[in-house]
């Protein structure tokens, strides 16, 4: 299964994502993740991406969409992944039709997870990341067994660099500008999902798991 994650900075396309994979057992393909693990390596990569994330844009398709496809390559992609933060432009969308039509394949969903702005907000101060294995938490909605500890790999859990609420104002405005359109562009070719990303997360994955179906 192809699936592909919409939805707006901090709606939870990574708590959902994660889930989605372990329960279809595809790999979890995060751009955001591959991203902020070459920042954290000091890569030519994340030194380009850094300037971009950091104030809240998106890092231009060029640097995105060949990591993508080349990823979506691999060995353990075979029977399908889970993407998260790609495609986010409509240039990058076709591109990823592009790469899966070359193999005769297609995607099978995307579910878009709707909240509104103002909550939003509200929760990207909580979240808490663990930027060694992706793993997200939240003070209040999911957290941590132990205060600041991964409960996954140990490591230390950090407030990202772009949660803070200024660049979060302007991540939504890049998102309502460049990403939203894709909504439209995946329901014109009827694979559109929509689930209400405001009701509790396993509430949310139990609705993704009803309309992905198997
Ligand atoms: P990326 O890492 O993808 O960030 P994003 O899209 O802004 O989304 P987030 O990761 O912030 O939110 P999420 O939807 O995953 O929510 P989460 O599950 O964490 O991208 C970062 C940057 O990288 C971009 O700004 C851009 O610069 C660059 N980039 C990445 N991909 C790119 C691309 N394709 N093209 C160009 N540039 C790209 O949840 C959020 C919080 O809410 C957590 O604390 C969580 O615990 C909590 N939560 C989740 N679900 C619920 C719930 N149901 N109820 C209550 N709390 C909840
Ligand atoms: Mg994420
Ligand atoms: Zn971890």
């Amino acid at each position: 299964m192809k699936v592909i994650m919409l939805g707006a900075p901090g709606a939870g396309k990574g708590t959902q994502a994660v889930r989605v994979a372990a329960a279809y057992q595809i790999p979890h393909i995060s751009t955001g993740d591959i991203f902020r693990a070459n920042i954290k390596g000091g890569t030519e990569l994340g030194k380009k991406a850094k300037t971009f994330m950091d104030a809240g844009k998106l890092v231009p398709d060029e640097l995105v969409c060949d990591l993508v496809v080349d990823r979506i390559q691999q060995d353990d992609c075979k029977n399908g992944y889970v993407l998260d933060g790609f495609p986010r432009t409509i240039p990058q969308a076709e591109a990823l039709d592009a790469a899966v039509a070359a193999i005769g394949d297609k995607v099978d969903y995307a579910v878009d997870i709707d909240v509104p702005d103002e909550e939003i907000i509200t929760r990207m101060s909580g979240r808490r990341a663990c930027l060694s294995c992706g793993a997200t938490y939240h003070t209040k909605f999911n957290p941590p067994k132990a205060e600041g500890v991964c409960d996954t790999c140990g490591a230390a859990l950090v407030l990202r660099d772009d949660d803070k609420p200024e660049t979060v104002r302007t991540r939504l405005n890049v998102y309502h500008e460049q990403t939203q359109p894709l909504i439209d562009y995946y329901n014109g070719k009827g694979i559109l999902v929509t689930v209400d990303g405001t009701q509790n997360m396993d509430k949310v994955f139990s609705d993704i798991k009803e309309k992905l179906g198997e």
